[in-house]
């Protein structure tokens, strides 16, 4: 059977989070009280609507980092989502929490087993969504309709280097628990990963390595969407990191320990309980649904998986009205249906295959 969503009336359906390494070196930390703050008793849930509005048209952050009209209002937007009330569902890091729940364990299925959208078949379809209503969010409190996150390129030479529009300390989209030894000119590496080290190479060597890589990740996984997408995960099934998880997925693991930390807990970007505090996340998330849909594209759109276990998992979001609607794996398939499209940039590892 499909993923349900948790049953947001029974209020003890979500527990703390779990997290190791934060959970030893700060014991007792509020990062974990990730329930999300659904309002309403009963909680009204609706079909999502999809919105007729103007096309918003994201662009790769390197190229509107000169663009201070576009990064005066982005910028806004995030200063206004921080500045909302703490338990206001369109708040910066209700919005964090709400990845960190749907992560971290803080619900379970009905048979116990937590609810993963990781790991698994469900990771870009949760993502696509969960950037729409953030980015609708962000929108709607400069009164921008047309508003759209930017996307970190890191497909492409000039994009494999952390944004800069993220490095300005005094900037709300400013993080401060980043690897600074992965600042600009530290080119991003796909395989990075605390333990097992990494590929050994930097600069132009590494671009050329993780264009190959992704070109190999492409080639392998045109043909085999499980591969590339991540496995099947059913309903009372558990999304299991070393079983299920996508290349594309794995590639994004890696950015996010490339961006985050060294040292455990790895908090913000590297663990991902605390990873969609740090703004930087939806940049980087951008580019990976940017991915999924030139795969998409490159597939002529034929469906993954024609898996009703697949199609009908649902997810809940609080939208840009501040309703919490229900939306469907199948209907996020169709990225004309969200009025989000991407700025083309070039994509040379995908041309070089036959
Ligand atoms: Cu939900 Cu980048 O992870």
């Amino acid at each position: 059977a499909p993923l349900e969503p948790p049953d947001l009336d029974d209020k003890s359906a979500c527990v703390r989070a779990t997290e190791n390494n934060i959970e030893t070196k700060c014991p007792g930390t509020d990062l974990l009280n990730c329930c999300p703050d659904y309002r309403g008793n009963p909680v009204t849930v609706k079909n999502y609507d999809f919105p007729k509005t103007t096309l918003r048209v994201r662009k790769p952050a390197q190229k509107v980092a000169n663009d201070p009209v576009y990064m005066n209002k982005y910028k806004m937007a995030v200063h206004k989502m921080k500045g909302l009330p703490d338990d206001h569902p369109w708040n910066y890091y209700q919005q964090a929490k709400v990845h960190c729940a749907f992560c971290n364990e803080a619900y379970h299925q009905e048979n116990g087993v937590p609810l993963q959208v990781h790991n698994s078949w469900i990771f870009l379809p949760w993502h696509r969504y969960y950037l729409h209503f953030y980015e609708r969010i962000l929108g709607k409190l400069i009164d921008d309709e047309t508003f759209a996150l930017p996307y970190w390129n890191f497909d492409y030479g000039d994009g494999m280097t952390m944004p800069t529009i993220f490095l300005d300390t005094t900037s709300p989209i400013y993080n401060e628990r980043r690897d600074m030894d992965h600042y600009p000119p530290a080119v991003v590496d796909y395989k990075y990963a605390y333990t097992d080290g990494d590929s050994g190479l930097e600069g132009d060597d590494l671009v050329h390595e993780n264009l190959d890589y992704l070109r190999r990740t492409f080639k392998e996984g045109l043909p085999l969407p499980e591969l590339f997408m991540g496995d099947r995960v059913r309903a009372g099934e558990e999304a299991d990191a070393t079983k299920s998880l996508g290349q594309l997925e794995a590639i994004h693991n890696a950015l996010h320990f490339w961006v985050g930390p060294k040292e455990s807990p790895h908090i913000d970007m590297g663990s991902f309980a605390t990873a969609a505090r740090d703004s930087i996340f939806f940049c980087l998330h951008s580019n990976v649904d940017r991915l999924w849909e030139i795969y998409r594209r490159r597939r002529n759109y034929c469906n993954e998986f024609n898996d009703k276990d697949w199609l009908e998992s649902t997810f809940v979001f609080y939208d840009e009205n501040k309703e919490v609607v229900k939306v469907q794996v199948k209907d996020s398939l169709n990225i004309n249906n969200f009025c989000y499209t991407y700025e083309a940039s070039p994509t040379p590892w995908l041309d070089a295959l036959p």
